[in-house]
């Protein structure tokens, strides 16, 4: 499926966006985990969390509403009663499924699998092959490093203290979640903070997290009661609209309802540096995670310098930020993120190609990218290379683009952002 674009001329409104997906993911495994039963309200429709939702119930775990719909019953197994599943499970596009449900699968006493689709089964998972397998775990994988895995059934895991060699909340939770099921304390040490959901969720869910300075420990053993969990929205899908108002001449959104956990939310902190204008109303704290309503206005924009530890908390926002950066007066230049060329796709390469073609100044490093601005943009065609924040951040430039613009394999967005065409559109006019 393609999608097809024009400059737009005006772009203004109100929205709410999907519900936060990396919670989302977080509060099925963990209610899935529970004993009784827990109602999530509001959790993302994407396919990553359908994904994370179908290896649940093949482990026995009850779902009884669609993804999706506004609330989901989940009936946990409890901890010990995830059942053996009929067939090797399935992660999708979706690396926190494949890395989250590794830590758990991991400990249980039977065999099982799990694989993705061709995009998943590229991406790296020695990280977290090694520190289970020092846990005790018996994983098999495709030249020792990409899935399917295969766990073999074995004995009880052991608590680790394991330092992060790259800041990773996918390897965080994976090995918390192990830790859970371990005869003694797991500790992960980070040196740059990464998303910290689990941490602040599993404390809902009556699981005590000791947080030391940048140590994270938990205990084996702990069990895990039914909590109900108010999804906040996704600040990595609001980041395209509050990106498409700061360039468009007189845009201006407020986007409700919105996770601005500050190791979440950065990017909109960088876009205020850069120059537009930003408000927060109505700041309050919803299932322990901070939440306001952004309003996000057109202003001239400037350059930004970004590298080090704020890498992490604005990770999945470079895309729409390289096209922010093209609007820019100056030299933009990212840098440290090296990681974005394990994600879905190589990001780094994707978007550094579709700016070239629509006549973007950009080069790219093995790092990173610098971007000099401001540059008219030319309509062009983009291959989002399955990736959806390829699709979506290409779908903003495409707004401020002289002709059209066409989006190849645009349906990837519904991997985290069903209806996001439709919605970017109406707020065009
Ligand atoms: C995620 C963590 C990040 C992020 C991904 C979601 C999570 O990945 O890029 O989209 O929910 O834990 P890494 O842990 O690989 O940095």
């Amino acid at each position: 499926m393609e999608e097809r674009f024009a400059r737009a001329k005006k772009f203004s409104g109100r929205l709410g966006v999907p519900g936060d997906k990396s919670i989302s993911h977080r509060a099925l495994i963990f209610a899935g985990l529970a004993s009784g039963t827990s109602v999530i309200e509001g959790p993302a429709g994407g396919r990553d969390v359908q994904s994370t939702a179908g290896c649940l119930e093949a482990l026995g775990v009850k779902t009884d509403t669609e993804v999706g719909a506004k609330k989901l019953r989940v009936t946990g197994a409890g901890k010990e009663g995830l059942k053996e599943p009929a067939h090797q499970l399935d992660a999708g596009n979706s690396g926190t499924t494949m890395r989250l449900l590794a830590g758990v699968l991991a400990a249980q006493p039977f065999s099982c699998s799990i694989t993705g689709d061709k995009y998943l089964r590229r991406r790296p998972m020695r990280r977290i092959i090694e520190p289970l397998s020092l846990m005790g775990a018996r994983i098999k994988a495709v030249d020792e490093q990409f899935a399917p895995l295969d766990f073999t059934a074995g004995g009880r895991l052991k608590g680790i203290r394991y330092r992060m060699p790259i800041p990773s909340a996918q390897v965080k939770s994976c090995l918390l979640l192990a830790g859970l099921f371990a005869g003694e304390t797991t500790t992960v040490i980070e040196e740059i903070p990464s998303r910290d959901h689990t941490e602040r969720m599993l404390g809902l869910f009556g699981v005590e997290v000791d947080r030391k300075g940048n140590e994270i420990s938990v205990s084996g053993g702990s069990t895990l009661k039914a909590a109900d969990i108010r999804v906040p929205g996704d600040p990595s899908s609001a980041a395209f609209f509050a990106a498409a108002a700061a360039v468009i001449p007189g845009g201006r959104v407020t986007i409700e309802n919105i996770c601005l956990n500050p190791t979440r939310a950065s990017f909109f902190e960088v876009l205020e540096s850069m120059g537009a204008r930003i408000s927060r109303q109505n700041p309050r704290r919803q299932s322990g995670e901070p939440v306001a309503d952004l309003t996000v206005e057109e202003r001239p924009l400037k350059s930004a310098s970004i590298d080090g530890g704020i890498l992490p908390s604005l990770i999945d926002e470079i895309p729409v930020l390289a096209v922010a950066a093209t609007q820019a007066e100056g030299r933009t230049r990212i840098t440290d993120a090296s990681e974005l060329r394990v994600k879905e796709t190589d990001r780094l390469a994707a978007v550094a190609a579709n700016l070239k073609k629509m006549g973007a100044r950009v080069r790219e490093f093995p790092d990173g990218l610098e971007i000099d601005g401001p540059c008219t943009l030319k309509g062009a065609e983009i291959d989002s290379f399955g990736d959806h924040r390829i699709a979506m951040a290409f779908s903003v430039a495409a707004l401020v683009a002289d002709g059209e613009t066409v989006i190849r394999q645009a349906e990837c967005a519904d991997i985290s952002f069903p209806g996001f065409y439709t919605l970017l559109r109406g707020l065009c006019g």
